[in-house]
């Protein structure tokens, strides 16, 4: 089947290459990310391929749908960047990966929360320069700690076996308790969860509900000091009530692999250009402050499922089976 593969990077066309070997779909490969004005490129293909930060809404949706496209399969769990109600009205599929590695998020998740807390990037920048002072670098066990975890799915369960693992006292919140969390962890309101949680990591995926989850008055409520990891989506935290509390000390660090406005900057090396983004230059200020750029999921086995998922979808909606992976419409 003919498919734009739209924010097609170095490794998607290896990995999607890969495997397509079998099934030998068409594949069109765009380094541009989809939107009104690119959409244009994928004229003639019945699937769109999209990733985390490609712009899939209504009028997007409406663009491709006249040039033919009756599927779009999203290379990621995520799929708040595609109006699915539009793509429903249009009679279009939409599809995600929902089975990739959780384990890569969720160690990448404790990845950043050590690297925060023990100052393990700032170390490596100093030792570079030939500094091994070890002033400012005391960070806290988390043997001992209480671990708050928000959305206590796949990624968040693996997250919340691997805190206890270190030895801390794990509390969870999710509007749908889990058994599987229950043996790891106890479930508490979201207002106390904050309130005792030494680190919070979130792992609910971006709703109306859960936007802005963290802002100024879920920060005033959580224990001074606190570190906050987000590997989930931007738009759970209010970036700039996060800034405030940072600049306080309320929030004793942040550690975030996504970004609100990361659509314009992630994935693209930006580094000969002036960035005129003031709040993500701020965040990258800070000493307490870990920033990257939406890079949880990339582990071999992770990208490797995402890209067999996609293609495996591509070819199940060609033979016009059930396709598993299937978005529901908003309203099933
Ligand atoms: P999942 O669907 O297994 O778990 C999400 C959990 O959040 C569920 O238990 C659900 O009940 C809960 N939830 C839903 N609404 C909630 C609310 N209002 N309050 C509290 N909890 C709520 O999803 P999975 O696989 O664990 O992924 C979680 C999120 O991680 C995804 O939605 C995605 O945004 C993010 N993600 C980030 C990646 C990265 O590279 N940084 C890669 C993959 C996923």
């Amino acid at each position: 089947m003919k498919t734009a593969v739209f924010s097609a990077r170095r490794y998607d066309k290896t990995m999607l290459t890969r495997a397509n070997a079998q099934a030998g779909h068409e594949l069109r490969f765009l380094e541009e990310r989809l939107s009104a004005t690119s959409a244009p490129l994928a004229a003639g293909c019945e699937a769109v391929c999209v990733f985390v930060n490609d712009t899939v809404d209504a009028e997007v949706l409406a663009i491709l749908a006249a040039q033919g496209t009756r599927l779009v399969a999203t290379r990621s769990t995520g799929y708040n960047q595609i109006d699915t109600a539009a793509a429903e009205r249009l009679g279009m599929a939409v599809v995600r990966v929902t089975d990739y590695s959780p384990h890569s998020v969720a160690e990448f998740a404790v990845g950043l929360l050590l690297a925060v807390n023990r100052k393990i990037a700032r170390a490596s920048v100093r030792t570079r320069e030939g500094n091994f002072d070890l002033d400012g670098l005391m960070g806290f066990d988390l043997h001992g700690k209480t671990v708050g975890v928000i959305g206590t799915g796949k990624i968040g369960t693996i997250f919340a076996r691997i805190m206890a693992g270190f030895g801390c006292t794990v509390l969870g919140y999710d509007r749908y308790p889990s058994a599987a969390f229950d043996t790891i962890g106890s479930y508490v309101p979201v207002e106390q969860l904050l309130a005792s949680s030494d680190v919070v990591s979130l792992h609910c995926p971006l709703t109306e509900e859960t936007h802005h989850i963290v802002n100024a008055e879920a920060l005033a409520r959580a224990k001074r000091g606190a570190i906050l990891v987000n590997t989930s989506r931007g738009g759970l935290v209010d970036t700039n009530a996060a800034i405030e509390a940072l600049k306080t000390g309320q929030l004793g660090g942040l550690a975030i692999d996504v970004y609100e406005q990361e659509a314009s900057l992630f994935f693209q090396d930006l580094s000969s250009t002036i960035i005129c983004d003031d709040v993500i230059q701020r965040l990258v200020s800070f000493p307490n402050v870990i920033v990257t750029g939406h890079q949880a999921f990339f582990t071999e086995e992770a990208v490797g499922q995402i890209m067999q998922t996609t293609i495996d979808s591509i070819s199940a909606f060609e033979r016009g089976v059930a396709l598993v992976n299937r978005v529901p419409p908003p309203t099933a």
